[in-house]
């Protein structure tokens, strides 16, 4: 690129190691979430990460998505030597520490939690059903949601959010921050913990929220405990518009299955998959982070397509990989439910 005509400010990542990868992957993403944009690339101006692209005009759905993608702090119009700011429409519904708040060991990061969001969500776009419109309300699962980062990510973005995980004390954490939060904000609002019951017997207690913001419909967030690969069992006949998920590193989180916590995701992805294939709308996208030193893309790739899923491929799908610690390597993969 010559002299770029817009810079992007990326904003600063509490993790070193993932900031120093924040510009390549949110390049990848913006790419992804912003048609049209052509091609972004990280630039350094005195020292100072920026992604810079090639466009002086960008319309009210290229501005809103540039500023929903995971790193934007700031844009600017390049003038000459001088950078003028340009004020980006305010997408999130809610405040973001919502999300920052809770530090715990085995979070998926938060920058990368809202771009596996993002990237799942493009591949609803790319996928053949329809084109979302811009902030046409989703349902979105998390069946392995842990604390609920993803969940409050997708409330973030003014999406219906629902969880499974089989860590009940998770769910807790979750439920007794987010009431907190509700309280704090003073925002109008419904919490309740209840017992999750099926065929007449408790299997453990469910979290649901509801958040009444003015002048919009209500948000719904409900969380499950249980085995992901009951899933569909516990969730009955509902459907979702996109599955996002981060799936257990096998350092801090091993993959529970009948037989124990395996450092490999393989097992539990091969039963887990198709059940959450069941679960997704027709043109839906699941959208997937995993550890590649447990399991290798092909070998996840054929999972989804086992499943009756489309792994999206091509080289604008491919630019996720990036080093989490010395054992973990992450990358994510997105594939769509085709209409018929
Ligand atoms: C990488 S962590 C997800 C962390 C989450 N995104 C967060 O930020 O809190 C993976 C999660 O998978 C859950 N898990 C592993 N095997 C499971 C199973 N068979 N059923 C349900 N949850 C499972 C673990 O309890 C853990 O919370």
């Amino acid at each position: 690129m010559a002299v770029p005509r817009c810079l992007i400010l990326l904003a600063p990542s509490a993790n070193h190691v993932y900031a120093g990868q924040s510009p390549k992957l949110s390049s990848a993403e913006l790419t992804l979430i912003c048609p049209g944009i052509g091609t972004v690339a990280p630039t350094q101006l005195a020292g100072v990460d920026y992604l810079a692209a090639d466009l002086d005009s960008l319309d009210g759905p290229q501005l809103a998505a540039i500023s929903r993608a995971s790193a934007t702090m700031a844009y600017y119009l390049v003038e000459g030597d001088l950078l003028r700011p340009v004020a980006l429409p305010r997408t999130d519904l809610v405040d973001d520490d919502l999300v920052t708040i809770p530090k715990y060991q085995g979070k998926t990061n938060e920058q990368f939690t809202r771009l596996l969001l993002n990237v799942t969500l493009a591949g609803l776009e790319a996928g053949p059903a329809r084109r979302r419109d811009d902030g046409q309300r989703l349902a979105i699962l998390d069946p392995m949601c842990g604390r609920g980062t993803t969940l409050s990510t997708c409330w973030l973005e003014g999406h219906d959010a629902f969880g499974i995980d089989d860590d009940a004390k998770a769910l807790e954490a979750m439920a007794a921050h987010l009431s907190t939060w509700l309280r704090r904000k003073r925002l109008k609002h419904t919490t309740r913990v209840s017992k999750l019951r099926r065929e007449g017997r408790t299997l453990g207690k469910r979290f649901d929220a509801e958040l009444r913001l003015p002048g919009a419909e209500p948000l719904t967030m409900a969380a499950l405990p249980g085995d992901t690969r009951d899933s569909a069992q516990l969730w009955g006949r509902k459907t979702f518009d996109a599955i996002v998920t981060d799936a257990p590193y096998g350092v801090v989180h091993g993959a529970h299955t009948g037989s124990g916590a395996h450092r490999s995701p393989a097992g539990l992805l091969a039963e887990a998959v198709p059940v959450w294939a069941s679960q997704l709308r027709r043109g839906g996208a699941l959208g997937m982070s995993w550890n590649t030193h447990g399991l290798s893309r092909e070998d996840l790739e054929s999972i989804l397509a086992e499943a009756g899923l489309t792994p999206l491929t091509g080289p604008q799908w491919s630019h996720f990989s990036h080093r989490v610690d010395s054992s973990i390597q992450r990358d994510l993969v997105v594939a769509v439910r085709p209409v018929d």
